[in-house]
């Protein structure tokens, strides 16, 4: 793979596979360059995070896209919006992949999935069968705060704001077992951070005996070093639960005796409660009665801070509802309360002390996808280490929202100065000692990566 210089005012591409994929921008304008990546990966109301890797729409990479659309394009930005709620099931349920399109360039596509028996999943698009953080309302009330006046972007909230509270309602009746305001992923590609060591003790629990070999219809490795990829171990146990979930024709109580995965995970609970909190305010907007996403947000805030949060270690902590305890693990989910605004002002200081210890250790870049300290630590594997731009922008918000804004300032220079260095990547290399060629990681033309430097550069 070549990797390529902002500094070089011309294209570059890298060679994988038949089709060359531009990989790189001209530094002259990198805001040009992020632009032109969401067109490019635009496939027509809809944009794929990335070429090759990630062929179909995903459910909070298109949260992030449409936010970074909203800037040149609101109607692209609508449309975005509008083709993931196209894939949304009739209980609610807002699935991780639409696929819009045929693609054999992926693993696993929808006849792995085989969503079209359970009787929620709609006629068109094919779909995955499990969720992904929820983060269409604080997208929305993102571009809220620059378009409130737009009549058209009204009546968008207006036309998406029921489908997005049935989101969220089906997350709290069928994820949170115990009416604790908490709700739980059954998968790990559920929580978006695939490969995060929160979860290799759940997924050793499974009986690989009974789980299918499918390293050799994996895709992804051929596009992406294997040492930057979840293991094929990994993935027999990923593929496991997908069979797991279609004998039981994806319905959650079934799902919900029988998975050896069922995880309150911070970040996906941080994320719902900072977009129930963007559902309250947008209601304010077009008139709605958000008691019940009140409700839902005040039993939720508060079971994060008794069940999540360790005040010893000043952290929160993922809860294993299996093995009915806390999962000691720190990665940067922990933060995410931070953005969420869950925490007291006294939480926030530890936090933000642990930030400049456990995950800073010097001159490493901010923000670690887990502790440096951590025995699972590593800094070029997928959510092992790497550092992910979605993750500082959340951290960037939470930080400024607590007063930090030294140390927002520092999150936020150092992904712009990965992304102008090194390139518009899926993920970076953490260490100080890497030279910018090295540091850009896993896919490239990234769409995330591009829609929020120009979050970053645009809305400051
Ligand atoms: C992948 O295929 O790696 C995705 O992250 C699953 O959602």
């Amino acid at each position: 793979m070549i990797a390529a210089c902002l500094s070089c005012n011309h294209f570059t591409y890298t060679f994988i596979m038949e089709k060359a994929v531009p990989t790189m921008t001209p530094v002259a304008d990198a805001k040009e360059g992020a632009r032109k990546i969401l067109l490019d990966n635009n496939r027509g109301g809809y944009t794929i995070p990335s070429p090759k890797l990630y062929p179909f729409q995903w459910n909070w990479d298109s949260g992030f896209i449409a936010l970074g659309l909203s800037y040149f394009d609101k109607y692209k930005a609508f449309d975005e919006i509008r083709s993931m709620f196209k894939g949304q099931w009739s209980n609610g349920m807002l699935p991780h992949i639409n696929f819009h399109h045929v693609d054999e360039n992926y693993y696993p596509g929808p006849d792995v999935w085989g969503t079209k028996e359970s009787p929620w999943s709609p006629q068109a698009p094919a779909t995955s069968g499990i969720t992904q953080p929820p983060v269409f309302g604080f997208i929305l009330q993102m571009m809220a705060g620059r378009m409130s006046n737009d009549a058209e972007f009204i009546e968008f909230v207006k036309e998406i704001y029921p489908r997005l509270v049935h989101s969220h309602r089906y997350l709290y009746q069928n994820r949170d077992p115990f009416n604790e305001g908490l709700v739980y992923i059954n998968h790990n590609w559920e929580s978006g951070t695939d490969n995060s060591p929160l979860w290799d003790e759940a997924l050793d629990s499974i009986d690989v005996t009974r789980a299918r070999d499918v390293s050799a219809l994996r895709r992804d490795l051929k596009s992406v070093d294997a040492g930057q990829r979840p293991t094929n171990e990994n993935y027999k146990r990923y593929i496991y639960l997908v069979d797991l979930f279609k004998s039981c024709n994806y319905d959650d109580k079934k799902i919900f005796e029988r998975c050896p995965f069922l995880i309150q995970d911070v970040l996906f609970n941080a994320l719902l409660i900072r977009s129930n909190e963007a559902l309250i305010q947008l209601a304010l907007l077009i008139g709605e009665d958000a008691s019940e996403i009140e409700e839902w947000n005040q039993k939720s805030i508060h079971t994060l801070n008794t069940k999540c949060w360790d005040e010893e270690s000043g952290f929160y902590y993922d809860f294993d509802l299996n093995g009915n305890k806390k999962i000691p693990i720190k990665v940067s989910n922990g933060f995410m309360p931070l953005f969420a605004g869950a925490c007291t002002a006294q939480q926030a200081e530890k936090l933000k002390d642990q930030l400049f210890t456990s995950f800073k250790n010097g001159n490493y870049l901010l923000c670690p996808s887990c502790a440096i300290d951590e025995p699972s630590f590593n800094p070029v594997k997928y959510w092992r280490g790497p550092v992910w731009i979605n993750v500082n922008w959340m951290l960037y918000h939470g930080l400024k929202r607590y007063g930090f804004a030294e140390e927002a300032r520092l999150v936020k220079q150092n992904s712009l100065e990965l992304i102008e260095q090194t390139g518009f990547y899926e993920y970076f290399d953490p260490r100080p000692e890497i030279d910018q060629d090295h540091r850009g990681l896993g896919g490239n033309y990234f769409s995330w990566s591009a829609a929020l430097y120009l979050d970053f550069t645009l809305n400051s």
